[in-house]
C-alpha cells in the first residue's frame, strides 16, 4: 500500500496494536446454520487477514435467539458457539490479523421464525413494515413483520446481562475485542431513537440512551475500555426511521457513552462524505446548502476518543481522512466483500473489483 502511507501505517486502536488502520466493516452473510460459524467462514475471514486487513469486525453476531432477525446468522451465547468461533479467530490470528465480534440484538426487526417462537421485543411495541428481509416461509412465501412486545424493566436488565455475558463469551472464543451494535435501527438504536421509543419510564425521553449506557458499562466491565467499540448511526436503517431530534441526541449519546467508559466509536453512515446531521453539530465543518454536515465531522466535534469512519470509502479517500485526522481508522464493507485481497491490490496499484449484490450468494 505504498501510495496509502496513512492507511498502511501501524496504529493503536484502544488496546489493540494493529498492522494498519484498515478495518473490515461488519457484514452479515447468513452462512451459519444453527447459529454456528463454519470452517468456510474461517477461511473467508482469514483470506482478508492474510492480505493485510488490520482489524476484522465480524458480521452481526446475535447475543440471544430472541435477538435474531435474519436466517443463518451466528450466535455467541452457548458453549457450542464459542467452540465454533475458535477456529475463525485462530485463523485470523495466524494470518496476522485481529478480530472483534459484533454483538447484535435486532429488537423489533424480527419474526417469530427467527426468534424461535417469541414475539420480537422493542422499546414500545412498534414494528417495522413490509416483508422480512432475507427470509421466506416454508413454501417460499414472503413473511411480514408483525407485532412486537414492549420490554419490561426486568427484561431490559436481563438483556444488559445478556450483552455482558456475550462479551465474555467472545473473549473466550478468541476475539480481541467486541463491537456493540448500536446502529441501523436495531434494538439499542430503537431505544435511542424517539421515533421508536415512546416510553415514559427511565428508559424513554431523556433516558433514551440509558440502554446504550448500561450495555456499554457492563460490556466495558467485562472486556476493558480498550477492547470495546460502539457502532451508532443517526441515519435510517433496518427499521426505516431516522433519528428524531439528532441535534440533541448525538451529544446526549456520545456524552453518555463516554461516561460509561467507552473510548472507541464507529460512526456509521452509508456515505462518509455525505451530509447526514444538522450543521450546528459541527460549526467548523463545511455545511451543505441545506445545512447538514457529514457524520464524522459531528462525531469528531463531540468525541475525545478514537473514531472509526465508514461509508463508500475508497482507499484514497480513507488515506486522506486519516492524514487529516478526520477519523483514526477506516472501515470497508462492500469493497472487502468483493475483494478478499484488497490490501494486496492496493499495494500493487490494481483497481478493486466493484461490488455486486450477487456476490452475497457465496463466501469467497
Ligand atoms: C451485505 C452487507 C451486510 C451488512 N451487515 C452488517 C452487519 O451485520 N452489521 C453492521 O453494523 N453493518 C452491516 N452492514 C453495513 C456495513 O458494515 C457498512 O457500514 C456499509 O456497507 C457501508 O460501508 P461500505 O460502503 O464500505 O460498504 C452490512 C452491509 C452489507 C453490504
Amino acid at each position: 500500500m505504498a501510495r496509502y502511507t496513512h492507511l498502511d501505517s501501524p496504529m493503536q486502536l484502544g488496546e489493540l496494536q494493529l498492522r494498519n488502520g484498515m478495518v473490515m466493516a461488519p457484514c452479515t452473510r447468513c452462512f451459519c446454520p444453527g447459529f454456528l460459524p463454519t470452517r468456510d467462514m474461517a477461511a473467508y475471514y482469514a483470506r482478508r487477514a492474510a492480505s493485510g486487513v488490520g482489524l476484522i469486525i465480524s458480521e452481526g453476531t446475535v447475543v440471544c435467539q430472541r435477538g435474531s432477525g435474519y436466517p443463518d446468522v451466528p450466535g455467541i451465547w452457548s458453549d457450542g458457539q464459542v467452540r465454533a468461533w475458535r477456529p475463525v479467530t485462530q485463523a485470523v490470528h495466524e494470518a496476522g490479523g485481529r478480530m472483534a465480534c459484533q454483538l447484535w440484538h435486532v429488537g423489533a426487526v424480527a419474526h417469530p421464525v427467527t426468534t424461535g417462537g417469541p414475539l420480537p421485543e422493542s422499546p414500545s411495541g412498534l414494528s417495522p413494515e413490509g416483508p422480512v428481509r432475507r427470509l421466506r416461509g416454508a413454501h417460499g412465501e414472503a413473511l411480514h413483520y408483525g407485532a412486537s412486545e414492549a420490554m419490561s424493566a426486568t427484561r431490559i436488565k436481563e438483556v444488559v446481562e445478556i450483552f455482558a455475558a456475550a462479551a465474555g463469551r467472545a473473549l473466550e472464543a478468541g476475539f480481541d475485542a467486541v463491537e456493540i451494535h448500536g446502529a441501523h435501527g436495531y434494538l439499542i438504536d430503537q431505544f435511542i431513537n424517539l421515533s421508536w421509543n415512546m416510553r415514559e419510564d427511565e428508559w424513554g425521553g431523556q433516558g433514551r440512551c440509558r440502554l446504550a449506557e448500561d450495555i456499554t458499562r457492563a460490556v466495558v466491565a467485562e472486556a476493558g475500555p480498550g477492547r470495546v467499540i460502539f457502532r451508532f448511526s443517526p441515519a435510517t436503517g433496518a427499521s426505516g426511521k431516522v433519528w428524531k431530534r439528532p441535534t440533541e441526541t448525538l451529544p446526549l449519546l456520545l456524552d453518555t457513552l463516554w461516561g460509561a467508559g467507552l473510548r472507541i466509536l464507529h460512526a456509521s453512515h452509508g456515505n462518509f462524505d455525505a451530509p447526514c446531521v444538522p450543521a450546528e453539530l459541527a460549526p467548523l465543518a463545511q455545511a451543505s446548502p441545506d445545512g447538514m454536515v457529514p457524520l464524522h465531522a459531528a462525531t469528531r466535534a463531540h468525541w475525545q476518543g478514537q473514531i472509526i469512519g465508514v461509508g463508500s470509502l475508497s482507499p484514497g479517500r480513507a488515506d486522506e481522512a486519516l492524514a487529516a485526522g478526520e477519523v483514526d481508522a477506516c472501515a470497508f464493507g462492500r469493497l472487502l466483500i468483493a475483494n478478499p485481497d484488497l490490501p494486496s491490490r492496493m499495494r500493487m496499484d490494481l483497481d478493486p473489483r466493484p461490488y455486486d449484490p450477487a456476490m452475497l450468494e457465496t463466501l469467497f
